[in-house]
């Protein structure tokens, strides 16, 4: 007897078959015939995925859209500058109530695990504070891992290296950095090294926003993966953005990839963001500013994407849908290919859940039952469609059902209703 029964679904690898789920664990993934659950429900070639992750956010900001004011120049340095601004005037419980709207967001898009940077440069810590109850109240749904994030440099400001250590005695999980932000190249490569032995003194993952600029000589991320190599840190430190080196000599990245994969930095590229903030200062050609996807996806570099930022200082648009974050990554990645695109899917599933580091993720037996039923027959159609998420369930439990999307048509001759699904071929 169990608990739930998902019948016939498509998983991402092909394979049609049910799935029996007890006491908040995948306890089958075969045919099921007659065996009994006190719900059963009937997927019929539905895609049945593992949840969206989504390796990087910043919850303290989001749906601070227009607080205290917009983005003129639409920039970073206007963004970082505004969130200054918004910072002196939020309280804690605008956080914690803008923060957990959200997350009722991600989780009928799917999205049960986000790791969310949280700025530590506020005396007040009121943004940890906030944070750190909303991991808690959203505990039975979503694993929500924080990093401390010292925005306005761990050195450049004066009290954040302090707040940063704070921040991970009060109980934040990941250490975070911002080197190209501080004030000279030394310091940046200094603020790596200390930040990394931190983590390394307490046992905790890295992850910093590192070399977010489109100079070609911001080459933090090597000393990233020297300091993950020299602290034995390999598998547990992650880049994010990495974007200057779009704008690399060809050679020097030669050099450095070897470097990360080594280290097994995993990568964290934002599509929607750093297309709208890199080449910013660029006339034409105007640079995209993603990092290079395709070259380290083939050196075995682990890579995934992460969404940044949902109607904040920084980016005016945005749903809590990783499936908008892949499809825009596959666009300026150039990832067309059917491989191509199955490899986007995974990038916002299981590559980013290894990102996090997440134990009990997936589509086996023994993982923990948190799964969505999707409006799309594969992964490449669920991209395309930005498909409806019929079902989301976590821990074993339903917590979010939306209805199929059909238009009814009056047109002459024709079906009465429309649905854009279509499958395709591979071959
Ligand atoms: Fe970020």
């Amino acid at each position: 007897m169990f608990d739930l029964i998902i019948k016939g679904g498509s998983l991402p690898d092909g394979r049609v078959t049910d799935i029996g789920i007890t006491g908040g664990k995948i306890t089958a993934i075969e045919s099921l015939g007659t065996a009994e659950a006190a719900r059963t429900i009937e997927a019929t070639g539905d895609l049945v995925s593992p949840p969206f992750v989504d390796p990087h956010f910043h919850m303290d900001a989001t749906l601070s859209y227009g607080l205290p004011r917009k983005n003129a120049s639409g920039t970073l340095l206007e963004g970082i500058g505004l969130w200054g601004e918004l910072k002196q005037v939020m309280t804690q419980e605008d956080v914690v109530a803008r923060a957990l709207k959200y997350c009722d967001w991600a989780a009928s898009m799917g999205l049960l695990a986000i790791r969310s940077h949280v700025d530590t440069c506020d005396d007040r810590l009121l943004g940890v504070e906030a944070l750190l109850d909303v991991r808690e109240q959203v505990k039975d749904y979503i694993d929500l891992q924080l990093v401390a994030f010292p925005q306005d440099g761990f050195y450049r400001s004066p009290t954040a290296r302090n707040n940063t250590i704070r921040a991970l005695d009060m109980g934040v999980d990941v250490v975070g950095g911002i080197p190209h932000f501080e004030r000279t190249m030394e310091d940046g490569a200094a603020s790596v090294k200390e930040l990394c032995e931190i983590a390394a003194a307490r046992g905790l993952q890295v992850d910093m926003h590192c070399d977010e600029t489109d100079d070609p000589l911001s080459r933090h991320i090597e000393t990233l993966a020297y300091e993950t190599q020299r602290l034995g840190l390999q598998g547990r430190v992650a880049g994010s953005h990495l974007t200057s080196m779009h704008s690399m000599d060809n050679y020097y990245v030669s050099k450095l990839l070897p470097l990360i994969s080594e280290a097994e930095i995993n990568v964290i590229p934002n599509p929607l963001i750093n297309i709208v903030l890199q080449g910013r200062h660029d006339t034409y050609p105007k640079r995209r500013g993603l990092t290079r996807v395709k070259e380290m996806l083939a050196m075995g570099i682990n890579v995934s994407w992460g969404q940044d930022c949902v109607l904040d200082p920084w980016y005016s648009l945005g749903t809590a849908d990783m499936l908008d974050v892949a499809f825009m990554g596959l666009h300026v990645a150039q990832m067309t290919s059917p491989a191509d695109m199955r490899t986007c899917f995974d990038m916002v599933t299981v590559n980013s859940a290894k990102t996090m580091g997440l134990q009990d993720y997936g589509l086996r037996v023994g993982a923990k039952a948190s799964l969505q039923i999707l409006d799309a027959s594969d992964p490449i159609e669920a991209l395309r469609l930005r498909a409806t998420r019929l079902y989301v369930i976590a821990n074993g439990r339903v917590i979010s059902q939306t209805p199929r999307a059909d238009a009814t048509l009056n047109l002459e001759g024709r079906p009465q209703t429309s649905r854009r699904r279509h499958t395709v071929s591979e071959n």
